[in-house]
């Protein structure tokens, strides 16, 4: 049952998958050279240097997680209102000042505005910016990071999710 023609064909079946064989591994190895191109182990410790970093780079996505702009589209004002809690001991919403300037009003008011509150220089110096829910965010995070030599003593609200909601229920606030 083995006639030529059969030989023939089980030959090339082999030279063949040798041929792709030899071409996946001649393809491999050039395109490896072209990102290496430092010979043999420098090719081996670059590669790995290349995972590793790709994978730290997506742990460090997942861990800043959503952006503001995102968690702030879909913020839980009432949840905020709660977080405002921290705040309560130095402002007002009802259009009072106490150590700090009322807040009823402040997200899209101009910075430093408040007459009669007297502001520390470095609030005075931000005064043709506005409090948009973006610089609102920002300071919040980091109060002193945002702005350096500030008269607010506060630490700061560490998480994305408080700041949001504490910010849109501040935009319920006339
Ligand atoms: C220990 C008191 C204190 C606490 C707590 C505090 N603040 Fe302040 N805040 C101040 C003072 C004082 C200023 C004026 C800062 C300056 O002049 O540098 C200020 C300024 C501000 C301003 C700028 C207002 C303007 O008119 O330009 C905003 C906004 C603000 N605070 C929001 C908050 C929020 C929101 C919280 C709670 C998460 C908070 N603050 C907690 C004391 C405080």
């Amino acid at each position: 049952m083995f006639d030529t023609m059969t030989f023939t064909k089980v030959l090339g079946a082999v030279c063949g998958s040798l041929l792709v064989f030899l071409l996946g591994n001649w393809a491999a190895t050039s395109l490896y050279s072209m990102d290496g191109g430092h010979g043999g182990h420098g090719e081996e410790t670059q590669s790995y240097v290349i995972e590793v970093a790709g994978g730290a780079t997506e742990a460090a996505t997942e861990e800043a997680g959503p952006d503001f702009a995102t968690v702030y589209a879909a913020a839980d004002a009432a949840a905020g209102e709660k977080v405002f809690a921290k705040c309560k001991a130095c402002h007002k919403v009802d259009g009072s000042d106490g150590t700090g300037p009322h807040l009823n009003g402040v997200v899209d008011r101009a910075k430093a505005s408040v007459a009669g509150f007297g502001y520390s220089d470095a609030l005075l110096a931000m005064a043709s910016d506005a409090w948009t829910a973006e610089n609102l965010n920002a300071f919040l995070e980091s109060p002193k990071g945002y702005m350096p030599g500030t008269k607010m003593s506060f630490s700061g609200l560490p998480k994305v999710q408080d700041r949001a909601n504490l910010i849109a229920w501040l935009a319920t606030q006339p």
